[in-house]
């Protein structure tokens, strides 16, 4: 760990410190010999005073018990038809789990209760079939998890719900994370999921909208995709829709998978997101400051042109920077030559923590983009050691001083850097 990355861990904690985390472990997790490692990271996050509720799956063990048993169930997941012995055994296997991870919390020292928060209502009636104890989220008891919270005591919810008149039910524990989300207008809810995340037909983007996810939910449904993947993306668009900021998917098996999705920019998982997260904007006045000290590496390393406040404040207009929650990762500038139709692309700069991730292709699309918007035709690039990115990545080909303007072209001799000139023909977008 260096500097840089401890910058970024303390941006996160006064963000997310006396926050709330729903965090929905899948049955599978829970089974995993990581979850001791999470169960740590809850640990850490406790201590960091975020208020943490975990809600769990349960639909491995309620299978494993079944087998144990000699018992065939209607469904495991609270998804499908729940009979009457498949209730009784989701209830020993549920609340066995309850148990276990009572007794993990407790071996990290941390305070745990088993909530009855869900008032649930049976599903009732789907396509003609009775769901029988398969239940839906009624109502949830904030005011019971939240003196909990306030106590410092983490609240544990089994999927299972229960109606006024004492019945309990089956419910989907992906559904009662999104309920419980969603009431205490919590900052995050977190799936912590298994091969439904990973082993997908498709790899998850980093981070998606709530539109893109939604999207991608319509996609999926047609597809071959896992009907878990498919619940826990829904239950996030719906919970980012609902007002909670952002919703995570992660791989539950991977060590410190958790703590790096919290606490750096990039995470580790596949985030949907209602609020901001990156951008790429104009810089002003006030960031001048963060552009020198964003490419001060790289000046000193010879890689960009030395420049001075004065230098950037002249053509601040040119300027841009890519943002991650608020932080500059990345910079470019667009220098136009309009009687030319000509453009230079200068200063593209990504910070050494964020290297090879695509952000300086998706800067470089933006400059050209812009170029284009301009009216430019071409994009000139000098550059002494990313020659071969830029032609590689950016499709940028060699080409001779002829090419540089009268003035740029003095510029370029004075300066002695003996860069390589490169250049792009920008073709007309089509959209
Ligand atoms: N650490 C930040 C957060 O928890 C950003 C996480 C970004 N994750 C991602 N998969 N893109 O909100």
């Amino acid at each position: 760990m260096n500097v840089s990355d401890l910058r970024e861990i303390l941006q996160y904690v006064p963000r997310f410190r006396e926050r709330i985390f729903v965090i929905a472990v899948d049955g599978t997790v829970a089974a995993s010999p990581n979850f001791p490692n999470i169960l740590l990271d809850l640990a850490v996050l406790r201590s960091l005073s975020v208020r943490v509720v975990l809600v769990h799956g349960a639909s491995h063990q309620i299978e494993e018990l079944a087998r144990k048993r000699g018992i065939k169930v209607t469904n495991s997941d609270g998804t499908g038809i729940t009979n009457e012995i498949t209730l009784e055994l989701a209830i020993d296997a549920a609340i066995r789990l309850t148990n276990g991870i009572m007794e993990g919390l407790s071996a990290v020292d941390l305070r745990a209760a088993y909530a009855n928060a869900i008032i649930a209502h049976p599903a009732g009636i789907l396509g003609g079939t009775d769901q029988l104890f398969t239940g839906r989220v009624e109502r949830v008891d904030n005011h019971a998890l939240e003196l909990l919270l306030k106590e410092g005591i983490i609240p544990v919810i089994p999927p299972l719900g229960f109606d006024g008149e004492g019945r309990t039910y089956r419910v989907n524990s992906d559904g009662i994370a999104l309920e419980v989300a969603e009431s205490l207008s919590a900052a995050k809810i977190i799936f912590l999921g298994a091969d439904e995340i990973v082993g997908g037909p498709q790899q998850l983007p980093r981070q998606l909208s709530i539109d893109e996810s939604e999207e991608l939910v319509k996609k999926l449904r047609g597809s071959a995709a896992n009907a878990g993947l498919i619940s826990k993306l829904e239950c996030s668009s719906r919970a980012c829709r609902g007002g909670v900021p952002r919703a995570h998917l992660l791989d539950g098996r991977i060590n410190e998978a958790l703590l790096t999705e919290i606490f750096s920019h990039e995470g580790s998982g596949t985030m949907i997101y209602s609020n901001e997260y990156q951008q790429i904007r104009r810089i002003f006045k006030k960031d001048v400051r963060s552009v020198m000290d964003l490419i001060q590496q790289s000046v000193e390393d010879e890689e960009i042109t030395r420049r001075t406040k004065a230098d950037i404040l002249q053509r601040i207009e040119d300027y841009w920077i890519l943002e991650i929650d608020r932080t500059p990762i990345a910079c470019v500038a667009l220098h136009t030559h309009q009687d030319l139709s000509l453009a230079e692309m200068a200063c593209l700069y990504v910070s050494k923590a964020h290297e090879n991730k695509g952000f300086g292709r998706k800067l470089m699309a933006f400059a050209e983009n812009l170029a284009r918007e301009k009216g430019m035709e071409r994009v000139f690039a000098l550059s002494t050691r990313a020659v071969n990115y830029l032609q590689q990545k950016g499709g940028y080909v060699e080409t001779d001083i002829e090419v540089l303007p009268g003035e740029r072209r003095m510029r370029y001799e004075d300066s002695g850097r003996n860069s390589k000139i490169l250049i792009k023909e920008l073709r007309p977008r089509i959209s």
